[in-house]
């Protein structure tokens, strides 16, 4: 058997298009929808993060821009220049993109978003909302992977979920969507006692450990649906996900891709994110013309 692949390329190219009408639309009114994104220091995955996510911006119709601040400015001075965006009628998503230089309070930065802003809904409002059933923002990455099982058409109610990875960026939003949606989940940790008992119980199975080709296909139940979020980049320079793809696509029903599985995801449900706020702005504000 070999696993269908699920193309999370085509989805977010779908979702983007959907995107650029509603923004068209919004536009009628006299509103764009506009994203900042902050950018501390030179990391260079993150350089190539935010040079992504400002140019689908720009393809779906979107405002974007990018405040760039050099590795040792000061904490207090982020928390300025995010105090701006806040108060800035025209910036209707604000991202800052982590990791964050170390001399830096990550929590205490995300903390002073306004919720309403938090596009990566990373805010503790944000996060709270998504546990007791009422978000208000998803984290993109474990929402593009709720709409790729839901165009997969993967029954959910009922279902073993496992979650492999439980940061609060991925594994522990993704535990609570697929929760809302009737799954019966398991979340994993680098502490679970054997790992492979638990995976084989899922009829869908979420890997985000950042841990190249952990999950083997002997961990895999066969006919299991398997999400594989990690993009790591071996020594001779080949991007591999946490799931080791050939031994996992002889036993799985469907499996993503690495590259072109939930990395487009991602980026497409930011656009959605920073869409859906202009629109609530929309709502809240009278368009003068
Ligand atoms: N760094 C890696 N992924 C992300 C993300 O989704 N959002 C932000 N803000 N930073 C990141």
């Amino acid at each position: 058997m070999t696993a269908r692949l699920i193309d999370g390329k085509a989805l977010s190219d779908a979702v983007k298009a959907d995107v650029a009408h509603r923004v068209l639309a919004l536009k009628q009114q006299g509103l764009v929808p506009g994203l900042a994104v902050v950018l501390v220091g030179q990391d260079p995955a993150s350089q190539v993060y935010v040079r992504n996510k400002a140019s689908a911006c720009e393809k779906a119709g979107l405002h974007s821009s990018v405040i760039r601040m050099e590795a040792d400015v000061t904490e207090q001075a982020l928390l300025d220049v995010v105090d701006g965006l806040n108060n800035d009628p025209a910036v209707h998503g604000i991202l800052v993109q982590l990791p964050l230089p170390k001399h830096m309070n990550s929590s205490k930065v995300i903390e002073a978003i306004a919720a309403s802003k938090d596009v990566d809904g990373f805010h503790i409002s944000n996060a709270g909302l998504l546990m007791t059933g009422q978000p208000l923002f998803r984290p993109c990455t474990p929402y593009g992977i709720m709409k790729m099982l839901e165009s997969e058409n993967v029954p959910l109610r009922g279902a073993e979920a496992v979650v492999v990875g439980a940061s609060n960026i991925v594994g522990k939003p993704m535990a609570m969507l697929l929760l809302a949606a009737g799954a019966t989940v398991t979340l994993c940790n680098s502490k679970t006692r054997d790992l492979g008992a638990q995976t084989r119980r899922a009829d869908v199975l979420v890997v985000a450990t950042g841990k190249p080709k952990m999950v083997t296909g002997d961990m895999i139940k066969p006919g299991a649906v398997v999400i594989d979020v990690g993009i790591n980049r071996t020594p001779d320079g080949k991007l591999v996900g946490d799931v080791d793809f050939e031994s996992a696509k002889t036993v799985a029903d469907a499996i993503t891709p690495v590259p072109g599985g939930v990395g487009p995801m991602t980026i497409a449900m930011l656009l959605v994110n920073t869409l859906e706020a202009a629109e609530r702005s929309a709502k809240h504000t009278v368009i003068e013309h």
